[in-house]
Formats: C-alpha cells, sequence, structure tokens
C-alpha cells in the first residue's frame, strides 16, 4: 500500500516538473543550453552570428496572414479580404513549406525524390520555404547568370526581401507587395526556421556544441561546424535538352526507377496539370495521356516534350499568363529525367504493374 502511493506521488511529481518545464521556452531564457526544439537561430546568435532577416514588426503584418498569402495568395485587413497576388498562382505552386531533406546537409536531387517518395510532399522546381530564413543566398548558380542584365539580380541575391520581390516578378506573375504583406510573409518564414532537430547532430556533436557556448574561445569554430550541417544556398545548374534514346527493355525491369518516375509525374507534373489546377493544360492519370506524352517525349525538340519542357520551361504566352518553370540538374536529374520517360511509356505500353 505504501509503496504504491509513493509511486503515484513520483509520477505526479514528474508530471508536474514535466510541464513546469514545458512551459519555460528555450528562447525565453539566455541560452548556455538548449534542446530539439530550440530555433536554430537563438544558438548561431549566442555563437556571435549576426544579420538574421528579422521581420518588422508593423500594424497588420503577422505571420498567419504571411501564411495566407503563401497558401491561399491573398489574407484580409480590417476585414476586408485583400486583392489576389497573382491570378494564376499561389506560391506553393512552386515551392514547398516543409522540409524536402531527411539530412540538411545532404540535398542531392536523389536525396529530394526519396524524401519526397517517403512523405509524399510535392516535388517541384523552387526551393521550399522551410529553412528559408537559415539561407544567406538566393538565385544562385545559373539563375544568376540568367538574370545578369536585370540590376535587380545582385540585391535578390543576398537580402531575402528583395528575393521575394524578384520571385514575384520574374516567376510568380504577382502584382507588387506592400510593406505589410512583405514583412507578413518575412513572419510566415520564421515559422520555418531550422530547429536544433533538423540539423543531423550526435550526442557528442551537442555536448561539444554546449560547452562552446560557455567559452569564448570555441564559438567561432562551433559556428562554423554547426554551418558545415546545412546548406546555405541552394545551387542551381541548368542543363540541356538531352537526346532522346530509347531506354533499354531492361530498365523496364528496374523497379527503382520505376517507381522514381511515378512519384515525378505524381508529386510534380500531376501537381500543377491535374484537372487543369495550375496551368492551361490538362495531364491526367490515365492512357491517353501517357500515350500523348510519350510520342511527344520521342520527337526532338517538341514544345509537348517532356525532355524539352523540363529543360526549357515555358515562357508565359500571349493570352496565358501562366509560365512553367524549368528543372535545375538539382531538382530533377538526368537520370530521374529518364525515369520519368521510363514510366510514362511503360504505362503508354501497358507493360506497367504496380511495385
Ligand atoms: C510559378 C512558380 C513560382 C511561384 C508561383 C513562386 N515562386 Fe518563388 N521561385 C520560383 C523559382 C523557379 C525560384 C528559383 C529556384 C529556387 O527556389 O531555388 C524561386 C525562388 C524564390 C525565392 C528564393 C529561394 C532561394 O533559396 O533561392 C524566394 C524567396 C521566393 N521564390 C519566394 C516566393 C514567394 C513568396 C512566392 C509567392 C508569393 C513565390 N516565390 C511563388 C518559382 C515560383
Ligand atoms: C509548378 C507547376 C508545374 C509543374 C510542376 C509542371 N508544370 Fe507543366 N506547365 C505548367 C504551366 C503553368 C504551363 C504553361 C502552359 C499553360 O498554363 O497552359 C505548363 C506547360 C506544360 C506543357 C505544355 C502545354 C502547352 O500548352 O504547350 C506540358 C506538356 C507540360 N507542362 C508537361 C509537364 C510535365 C510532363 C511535368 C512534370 C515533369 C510538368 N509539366 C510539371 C506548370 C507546371
Amino acid at each position: 500500500m505504501k509503496k504504491r502511493s509513493i509511486l503515484l506521488l513520483m509520477a505526479a511529481l514528474s508530471i508536474v516538473i514535466g510541464f513546469g518545464a514545458m512551459s519555460f521556452p528555450e528562447s525565453s531564457k539566455i541560452i548556455t543550453d538548449f534542446g530539439d526544439e530550440t530555433p536554430l537561430w537563438d544558438v548561431l546568435e549566442k555563437l556571435g552570428m549576426s544579420g538574421a532577416p528579422r521581420a518588422k514588426s508593423i500594424a497588420e503584418s503577422s505571420a498567419e496572414r504571411g501564411s495566407e498569402f503563401v497558401h491561399k495568395g491573398y489574407s484580409s485587413k480590417n476585414g476586408k479580404k485583400t486583392a489576389k497576388l497573382s491570378k494564376f498562382y499561389v506560391c506553393t505552386t512552386c515551392h514547398n513549406t516543409v522540409k524536402e531533406f531527411e539530412d540538411p546537409s545532404k540535398i542531392s536531387a536523389a536525396d529530394r525524390l526519396d524524401y519526397a517518395a517517403k512523405t509524399g510532399i510535392p516535388y517541384l522546381q523552387a526551393s521550399t520555404f522551410y529553412g528559408i530564413v537559415n539561407r544567406n543566398n538566393f538565385f544562385n548558380g545559373d539563375y544568376r547568370k540568367q538574370f545578369e542584365k536585370d540590376p535587380e539580380i545582385q540585391k535578390a541575391s543576398g537580402d531575402i526581401r528583395a528575393a521575394i520581390k524578384f520571385c514575384n516578378k520574374n516567376f510568380a506573375q504577382s502584382r507588387e507587395l506592400e510593406e505589410w504583406e512583405l514583412e507578413s510573409i518575412l513572419s510566415y518564414f520564421w515559422t520555418l526556421q531550422f530547429k536544433v532537430s533538423d540539423l543531423k547532430l550526435s550526442t557528442v556533436d551537442k555536448e561539444q556544441i554546449k560547452k562552446a557556448l560557455q567559452s569564448e574561445n570555441a564559438k567561432a569554430s562551433a559556428l562554423s561546424f554547426i554551418q558545415s550541417k546545412y546548406v546555405q544556398a541552394m545551387p542551381a545548374t541548368f542543363l540541356k535538352i538531352p537526346r532522346f534514346a530509347a531506354p533499354k527493355e531492361d530498365a523496364y525491369k528496374d523497379s527503382k526507377r520505376l517507381k522514381d518516375g511515378k512519384v515525378i509525374y505524381e508529386q510534380s507534373c500531376l501537381h500543377c496539370h491535374l484537372n487543369k489546377r495550375y496551368s492551361f493544360f490538362s495531364l491526367e492519370n490515365e492512357l491517353l495521356t501517357f500515350k500523348a506524352m510519350e510520342k511527344a517525349t520521342r520527337s526532338e525538340n517538341y514544345i509537348f516534350s517532356m525532355y524539352y519542357l523540363t529543360r526549357e520551361g515555358l515562357p508565359p504566352r500571349m493570352g496565358h499568363h501562366s509560365a512553367m518553370p524549368l528543372f535545375t540538374a538539382e531538382k530533377l536529374s538526368p537520370e530521374q529525367l529518364e525515369s520519368l520517360y521510363l514510366y510514362v511509356s511503360a504505362r503508354a505500353k501497358k507493360k506497367y504493374k504496380e511495385q
């Protein structure tokens, strides 16, 4: 009897202590310690990093409104709906807002596709907003070359606000953002910053960082150690349209490649094209579409060819001002593009079996 009541008391105590700890958000303490949920910037700043692109708090702006702009394409002010940002898209037409990688220091197209296959998230041309406030450069690599004549690219490459505006003008076909709208989007981005647990840090790594937080000399090296654990600027490599070559018959027995192709078709192409969701052109999950796509892809330089479209993209045309952004090598590798054809042709020739 006595033993039981002691156990009960212990259980009650641990609940109280547990809740006590939970109601103390890590970020409100002076950090010499951190947990898995601690926002990464809190740790970085304690290690001496500056330049966090925090949102300004101005009247009307909030992370909730930012989330509405990003996911719905409009928000409200004084109880009234704002004008839509774009006639055609929302930000999530092209960008995810969730993690795209198991390990943010390993960001190959293969890593990204495996993660999309596992989680079911869309597989898109643009980079995710998750962790975007932890990046310091935007529109990198070949985007910088593509827009080298546009003076705005200089600003956009090092400043997150300018990057948002640059995307709006050049990709999202959006109207201009008012200041409170821009700050709202940025506030929303801050809710998507990395937490300590998003980085692949071992227990030993974390102990080392905790020690460094208490000693002035070790801070700089701890900072660069942490920065080696996530990619701070998304690389971008444009590729030429590949020459079409029919896959070998053996390839149709490669279930991993067929599955990759299926994930790309369903979580990328159909994300925008199923029932003309974000485009004026419809792709379906059915034989006629597969036949048409297969045939088009065999023709060199044909605008409906998947090889052409994914590498060149499609600029806005008369009447329709929506455009399809190209896929860089980082967002769709050459092997993945072949896997897409493999899957589509298997469906077209009715030789696809569910893997
Ligand atoms: C039609 C597609 C499309 C839409 C819609 C779109 N974007 Fe983009 N965005 C892109 C592409 C393509 C890039 C360049 C590649 C990348 O993200 O790495 C880009 C890049 C960005 C970047 C820089 C990312 C980086 O790490 O380099 C920001 C910031 C951004 N977009 C914000 C927005 C916001 C905010 C919206 C909605 C208001 C939006 N985008 C809507 C296609 C789009
Ligand atoms: C982010 C959204 C998006 C994704 C992802 C996407 N597309 Fe598109 N696609 C568009 C838009 C927008 C157009 C422009 C034409 C339009 O709206 O009619 C377009 C155009 C096309 C066209 C040409 C239609 C024409 O009118 O000439 C084809 C074919 C096509 N896409 C196939 C694909 C395939 C295959 C994939 C997957 C690898 C894909 N798309 C992925 C948005 C997308």
